[in-house]
């Protein structure tokens, strides 16, 4: 979403950082956008050049490849290796193709190393030890009476975790006969430190400021020696962890629909630091480190100027997603921050004399637990809040992203639409000849860097994005209004759809017959022609397709017949009003007006 703090829109005129990674979603700070480079060689003068570049650049390989080469000895490199860093300053390679280095890094400041031995709380008084695995959550929580973990109630700045509850419906294995003929990914980043001018970055310069002439006591005596040592935008290790680990189970899910012929498969992602570093984390569990010998990196150009197309960071093309047009969700946020943080501000404040703290620095420092935790294995800041204002923090997040990025944003769909198109143009084995939403015709109007024919598609993109993209595709199962008052039962539950790490598969299986919308009938496989279905599958759990698409017919395992899914998306498109939408001369709606993700139609465009 938007990277703008969403102290922005508080009437305490603090600026705060919310929730969300919206500000990832919308790099607050300069955007990145390098770009990659290469990895597939296409020639042999290409791979010449490559060992040229390789010999040269040995001295700054990064870790991973260090690590590789010590395994391996320098002595027997191969093409894929060469492969990696190739491409780099060879101008015959071209830039869509490189990752090393970096066109466009943006900012990739390094926070302190962690010492996670020595700063370890652990054992806490009245529990049993539980080593850290690696992160240390066993933090005591007032109010956590049966014994539920607030790592999971920190939207999108939670650490990965499947979907603990669903989406309404349970999971089934498949039927007899059925198979599993193509897999669409679409992943997020691993966990990474703030974006600059991020509100934990803000509360880290008051902090500063304030040395000297505030004291802390009480529970919050730590901020005395406390410093701000997070670095910015790229991921943490445990970031890199996840993304890993994403690689290792999508190859235990479907290792058996890659196509092992010796042709390479094109995975998508974008030029920032850490969507390209995301997509190499996750290749190399899937494949191993010589992944670059069965997938080659396509990059979209990633930067907030909008120069350039991306259908990964959909917002960078869509001037409306970067404006108060879309930033409903951060005002309704930091009017729910002044309800369910009151308590808690009262509380610091009475603890933190000269300091003057605000709600807005109560809501920064509960991003500081989430971000101090995957940078660093353990925050002070997480035993500071009840457990109920976890859950206020994780509604916040919820409000967030409703408002900016998905039904109640007028831009919800608009962001999201050009890589639904590609998603559509995929499964019906068509590249995109004409400019559609996002889209960058030059990548989809070719099948070398818009593959037809593969079984896998693995891209990467940021969670705001992706909150979007669910928007345009219309899954209307999380378009509920949310007040800024008070906590209702909701389905958009961001730590539930975009924790770091998460993972959209799009499953595609052939049945002999069609699959009986019961899965207790029997027999299950009814009479009729061989049926193809598509099955959403969010952080592990079934997004059922009838809650959002009443034509798929309410089915016990939410798939919906393909023909059903496509007929209902050919109207996507208009749907998102992409043009008016991104570009359109519309009012300024509050937060709660809109409820569709496209702006009102009352009014005309006047672009
Ligand atoms: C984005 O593009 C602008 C204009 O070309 C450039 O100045 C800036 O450095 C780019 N930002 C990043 C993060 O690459
Ligand atoms: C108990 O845990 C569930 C989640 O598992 C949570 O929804 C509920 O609010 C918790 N109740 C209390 C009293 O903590
Ligand atoms: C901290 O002090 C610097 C330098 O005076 C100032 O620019 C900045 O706005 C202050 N930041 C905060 C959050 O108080
Ligand atoms: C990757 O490609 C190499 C070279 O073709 C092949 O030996 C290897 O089996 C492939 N990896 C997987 C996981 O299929
Ligand atoms: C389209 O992608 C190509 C390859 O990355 C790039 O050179 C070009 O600038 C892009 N154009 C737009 C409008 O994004
Ligand atoms: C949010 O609040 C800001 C600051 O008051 C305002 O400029 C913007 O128009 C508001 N946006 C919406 C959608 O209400
Ligand atoms: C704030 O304190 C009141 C009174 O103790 C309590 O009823 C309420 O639940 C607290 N709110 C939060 C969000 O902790
Ligand atoms: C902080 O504590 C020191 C020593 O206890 C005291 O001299 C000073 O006045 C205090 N400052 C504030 C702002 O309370
Ligand atoms: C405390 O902060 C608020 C919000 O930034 C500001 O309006 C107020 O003037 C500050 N009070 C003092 C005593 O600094
Ligand atoms: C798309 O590719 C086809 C075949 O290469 C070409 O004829 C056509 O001009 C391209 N369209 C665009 C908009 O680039
Ligand atoms: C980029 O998108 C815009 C808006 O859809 C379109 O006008 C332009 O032709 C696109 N450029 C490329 C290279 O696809
Ligand atoms: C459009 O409808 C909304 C909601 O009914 C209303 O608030 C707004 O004033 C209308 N705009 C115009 C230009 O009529």
């Amino acid at each position: 979403m938007n990277d703008k703090p969403w102290g922005a829109g508080m009437p305490t005129k603090v600026a705060a950082v919310p929730a969300g990674d919206e500000e990832e979603a919308v790099p607050f700070v300069a955007p990145a956008a390098r770009q990659n480079s290469p990895r597939r060689s296409w020639t042999t003068t290409v791979f010449g050049i490559q060992i040229l570049l390789f010999l040269g650049a040995v001295i700054s390989f990064t870790m991973l490849y260090k690590s590789f080469l010590a395994a391996a000895g320098v002595a027997c490199v191969n093409a894929a290796v060469v492969d990696r860093r190739q491409g780099s300053s060879s101008s015959d390679v071209p830039n869509y193709y490189q990752t090393v280095p970096e066109q466009f890094p943006g900012p990739t400041a390094t926070g302190a190393a962690p010492f996670l031995a020595e700063t370890n709380p652990a054992p806490f008084a009245s529990t049993s030890y539980i080593p850290n695995t690696p992160l240390e959550t066993q933090v005591p929580i007032s109010g956590n009476t049966n014994n539920s973990n607030i790592y999971q109630l920190h939207g999108q700045l939670s650490h990965y975790f499947p979907n603990p509850i669903g989406f309404g419906v349970n999971e089934y294995s498949l039927p007899a006969g059925a198979e599993i003929v193509e897999l669409n990914m679409l992943s997020r980043h691993g966990s990474r430190y703030p974006t600059t001018g991020s509100g934990a970055f803000l509360f880290g310069q008051k902090h500063a400021n304030m040395t000297g002439k505030a004291n802390f006591t009480g529970e919050l005596s730590f901020l005395n020696a406390w410093t701000y040592q997070l670095g910015a935008e790229i991921l943490v290790p445990v970031g890199k962890q996840e993304l890993f680990d994403s690689g290792v189970l999508h190859y235990y899910q479907y290792g058996h629909l890659y196509n092992n012929n010796g042709s390479k498969i094109i995975a998508r992602s974008t030029t920032q630091d850490r969507m390209t570093q995301s997509a190499e984390y996750f290749l190399a569990g899937f494949f191993g480190l010589t992944w670059t010998e069965n997938a080659t990196l396509v990059l979209q150009i990633e930067n907030t100027t909008g120069v350039w197309n991306n259908t990964l960071a959909g917002y960078d093309n869509c001037k409306n997603a970067n404006n108060g047009r879309s930033t409903g969700g951060t005002n309704a946020t930091a009017e729910w921050a002044a309800v369910y943080l009151a308590n808690a501000t009262e509380r610091f404040q009475a603890l933190s004399p000269g300091f003057n703290w605000t709600v807005t620095d109560s809501y920064n420092v509960q991003s500081l637990c989430a971000y101090e935790t995957v940078a660093f294995g353990f925050s002070y800041f997480c035993g500071l809040f009840t457990y109920e204002e976890w859950e206020g923090y994780e509604y916040s997040v919820d409000i967030s992203f409703a408002g900016n990025n998905a039904f109640q944003s007028p831009t919800g769909r608009g962001v999201g639409i050009g890589y639904v198109q590609e998603v559509l143009a995929r499964l019906q084995k068509h590249v995109l000849t004409e400019p559609i939403g996002q889209i960058n015709v030059t990548l989809d109007n070719n099948t070398q860097t818009f593959p037809l024919n593969q079984s896998l598609y693995f891209d990467f993109s940021h969670d705001t994005n992706i909150m979007s993209i669910l928007t345009a595709f219309g899954f209307t199962q999380f378009d509920q209004y949310l007040p800024p008052t008070e906590i209702v039962p909701h389905d958009l539950i961001v730590s539930h759809l975009e924790p770091f790490g998460a993972r959209l598969d799009i499953e595609i299986i052939n049945t002999p017959s069609p699959v009986n919308a019961s899965r207790s009938a029997v027999p299950l496989l009814g009479d009729g022609p061989p049926t193809t279905y598509i099955h959403f599958i969010l952080n592990q759990r079934t997004l059922p397709l009838y809650k959002s698409f009443p034509a798929c017919g309410v089915r016990d395992d939410g798939w919906c017949e393909l023909t059903t899914f496509l007929e209902v998306q050919s109207a996507s498109y208009e749907e998102s009003q992409y043009d008016y939408a991104c570009n359109g001369n519309y009012s300024v709606y509050s937060y709660g007006t809109i409820t569709n993700g496209v702006p009102l139609t009352n009014e005309t465009f006047t672009a």
